[in-house]
């Protein structure tokens, strides 16, 4: 595809065909030919273009590009040839209209079976929750009753009834749970799974959870996902945004952590160790986090001690809640977290960065004084995409 790299016509193709997707179930809801499922649009087809299969076999994702491109050739071509037969260019128009067919012809069209994946009618459902650290704390106490016996306590799949199961359970905190669409994923814990010969895999959870308990479970898994490849690789594998939770700051409405998000401001969470609370930054906000509220707040700033958010963001940086304390995270404009700073650190560094794209050359990296600052002159230098199920949020 000319000179762009292959991973900026593949988004464009991908964010085109979900936006395609998407119009479309929007426009038969508003007209009223799709009901609802379970609060939202549902999807009325048993398929759904595969934005997972085609991230991956980029040779299928090109010949689906330049068919979709054929295909727009051969719209305009039709048109301008029943233009042509409108003003009586009767020769004309069977020619144009024979290009058109060409194009339709020689298009090479991809395997269906690769464009087309097995659909739900929550696939293109959205999570409701926010991802707060609440729903995190709920979906952890419910994953604890429901699922712990198979997935395992970090979610491997290693379980005490794993071994008695028809297939051994998947590893739920790797890259499994980002190749699927979150919407596949609710039904699927709901509905339950079967192999390919229809025996029941694993049985379905939605006579036991209700659908706020189901989007709950699911960010407890990203969250746990999010700890355990901190723990495994050493590295946010794949981007995990701050548990959304209440923050008051000095002579200020409490405001959410998400609202940082959405002002593109960076942030800078502070597990209270006891010890000093680092000086503010003109760069960043700086919020100390508490696992419970203390007598005075006097001479801090930021300060959030809402229930569950210790948890949460234990669950997320791969430690204990007991060996939180002192533990620095750095969010990016967009919300996500990119850097950890053990207890007892002293400056940042570049080794700090745990979530990255390798955009950049390093020698085309900005320079900066300071560890902080370096560190955050390479966060918005190169920022990080978030990718479910094949497609970019
Ligand atoms: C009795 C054992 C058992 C329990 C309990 C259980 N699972 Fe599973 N789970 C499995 C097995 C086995 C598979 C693999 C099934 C397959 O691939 O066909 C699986 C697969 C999954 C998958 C992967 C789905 C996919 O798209 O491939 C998810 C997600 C999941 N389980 C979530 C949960 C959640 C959430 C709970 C608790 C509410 C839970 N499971 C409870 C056995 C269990």
């Amino acid at each position: 595809m000319g000179n762009l790299p292959a991973s900026e016509w593949l988004n464009t193709l991908l964010a085109l065909l979900q936006a395609c997707q998407l119009g479309l179930l929007s426009l038969l809801h508003k007209t009223g030919l799709v009901g609802d499922s379970h609060g939202q649009p549902a999807w009325p087809w048993a398929h759904r273009v595969s934005g997972e299969n085609l991230l991956i076999d980029l040779g299928q994702a090109r010949q689906l590009a330049v068919s979709l491109g054929l295909l727009a050739l051969a719209a305009v071509l039709l048109l301008a040839a029943s233009l042509l037969l409108w003003r009586r260019h009767r020769r004309s128009a069977g020619g144009t209209a024979l290009v058109a067919a060409a194009a339709l012809l020689f298009a090479p069209w991809p395997q269906a079976s690769v464009v087309l994946v097995s659909a739900y009618p929550t696939s293109f459902h959205r999570s409701p929750t926010g991802f707060s650290a609440l729903s995190v704390e709920q979906g952890g106490r419910l994953y604890a009753q429901q699922c712990v016996a198979c997935h395992g306590a970090d979610g491997r799949g290693q379980g005490p009834l794993a071994e008695a199961q028809p297939v051994w359970p998947p590893d739920l905190a790797g890259p499994l749970l980002w190749r699927r669409a979150d919407g596949d994923v609710f039904w699927r814990i709901r509905e339950g799974l079967r192999d390919r010969h229809g025996r029941q895999t694993m049985a379905g959870f939605a006579d036991r959870l209700s659908d706020a308990d189901t989007w709950a479970v699911m960010d407890y898994l990203r969250a746990q996902a999010a700890g355990q490849s901190l723990r495994r690789a050493g590295r946010w594998e794949r981007p995990v945004a701050v548990p959304d939770f209440e923050v008051r700051c000095t002579g200020r409405p409490a405001r959410a952590v998400s609202d940082w998000r959405q002002r593109h401001q960076r942030l800078r969470i502070v597990a209270d160790g006891g010890g000093a609370v680092p000086l503010e930054d003109p760069r960043l906000t700086t919020v100390l986090v508490r696992a419970a509220p203390a007598a005075s707040d006097e001479g801090v700033d930021c300060v959030a001690d809402a229930p569950g958010a210790w948890q949460a963001l234990a669950l997320v940086a791969g430690a204990a809640p007991q060996a939180l304390a002192g533990t620095q995270l750095i969010a990016d404009r967009d919300g996500w977290l990119r850097a950890r700073g053990e207890p007892g650190k002293g400056a940042w560094s570049d080794d700090d960065l745990l979530c990255r794209t390798e955009t950049a050359k390093p020698s085309d990296r900005p320079a900066s004084a300071d560890g902080l600052g370096a560190l955050i002159a390479r966060m918005d230098a190169e920022p990080v995409r978030f990718v479910k199920g094949g497609f970019v949020h």
